[in-house]
């Protein structure tokens, strides 16, 4: 079965085909980076703009021929959450494409996809498990039971850890998105130079609040002699405020639920440090092991949502236009989203 993923949520547009034999034939992303670094962030109207031009480069680029095209059996295309005016390209495209070719639609989740896209390369991650999901809009800690039945065991209470990340990148002069940037500039930065807080550690709950940390962080960086040395040193500090956080209440749902397997998936799951902070964790406090998928397929992609596609593909519709998007679609009411 081949399943082509398309995938517009917010600024990157992705396009990928999934064998169900082969794994991933291919995974084309556009990103919207220049456009984004020209306005300090991401403006919806011409997110979406860019969207309708890049979503029909990629398609010609990646199908060579019509017979291609005829060997694709069903298209998954992001349907929620994200920005509206972004889903809907992605949404409209894949109908339109399904109902011109006959060929069967699926709308998913994309917090979902990114939960499930480390499965795409190891065969070693069993349900259930905790998963950490960290992207630019969400901060969750989720009790995996199986496939489809997610329970929301923290959520973040105002910005999300990469949107912390990318806004003290801002602050200290780094382009867009700020999260890999900011990561780069604290490899250089001395450790313990400065230190900030760790928000809610001390609350029973898994919740997360970063709006707090990212003002202290703020009035330090103003207050500082602003060299590249000092500025490295911040960016270490944050870094580890925010990395021991996301481990510090993980550790406690693996606790909560005596589970030893942990899946790290969104666009900070990219990031090292996370990734060593949380394996040296996982052996040491619970002989467990940590599961993340390649660093490409770490931040928005059509890879993941082919995937989901293919895992959810009894629920897929005959064509029709009837186009489906859900900008709010929260990971633990999937069952709400009426086809
Ligand atoms: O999942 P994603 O691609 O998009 C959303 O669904 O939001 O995540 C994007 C976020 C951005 O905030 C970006 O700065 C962050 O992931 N990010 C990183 C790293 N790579 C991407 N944050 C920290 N370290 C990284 N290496
Ligand atoms: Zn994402």
């Amino acid at each position: 079965m081949k399943v082509l993923g398309i995938e517009t949520s917010c600024d990157d547009t992705g396009i990928a085909i999934y064998d169900s034999k082969k794994g991933l034939l291919i995974n084309e992303v556009y990103n919207q980076n220049i456009l984004n670094n020209k306005n300090g962030g991401v403006i919806p109207e011409l997110a979406s703009r860019q969207h309708m031009e890049s979503i029909t480069l990629l398609l010609k680029k990646i199908f060579i021929t019509e017979k291609e095209m005829k060997d694709i059996n069903l298209i998954a295309y992001t349907a929620g959450p994200g920005l509206v005016s972004s889903l809907l390209v992605g949404a409209t495209f894949a109908c339109s494409l399904g109902f011109s070719r006959n060929i069967p639609v699926i709308p998913v989740n994309h917090m979902e996809a990114h939960l499930l896209s480390p499965m795409l390369h190891s065969e070693l991650i069993k349900f259930p498990f905790i998963a950490l999901l960290v992207s630019g809009k969400h901060t969750q800690i989720i009790a995996v039971h199986q496939l489809g039945q997610y329970e929301l065991l923290g959520n973040c209470l105002d910005d999300a850890a990469g949107e912390a990340f990318d806004k003290i990148a801002k602050l200290l002069g780094l382009k867009y998105p700020g999260g890999p940037e900011l990561s780069k500039l604290a490899c250089s930065g001395i450790k313990n130079v400065f230190h900030f807080p760790r928000p809610m550690i001390h609350h029973s709950n898994l919740n997360f609040s970063f709006s707090g940390l990212k003002t202290y962080v703020s009035k330090v960086i103003e207050k500082s002699d602003k060299t590249l040395q000092t500025k490295a040193n911040i960016a270490r500090a944050f870094e580890d405020a925010v990395i021991d956080t996301l481990l510090i209440k993980t550790n406690k749902a693996l606790k909560e639920k005596k589970w030893k397997r942990l899946v790290i998936a969104g666009g900070v799951s990219a990031n090292y440090l996370l990734r060593q902070k949380a394996e040296k964790m996982i052996q040491e406090d619970f002989n467990g092991k940590v599961f993340y998928t390649k660093l490409d397929l770490s931040t928005d992609n059509g890879g993941m949502i082919a995937y989901l596609g293919f895992l959810r593909q009894k629920q897929a519709k005959k064509p029709q236009l009837n186009i489906l998007v859900k900008p709010k679609w929260s990971i633990s009411d999937l069952c709400l989203f009426s086809l």
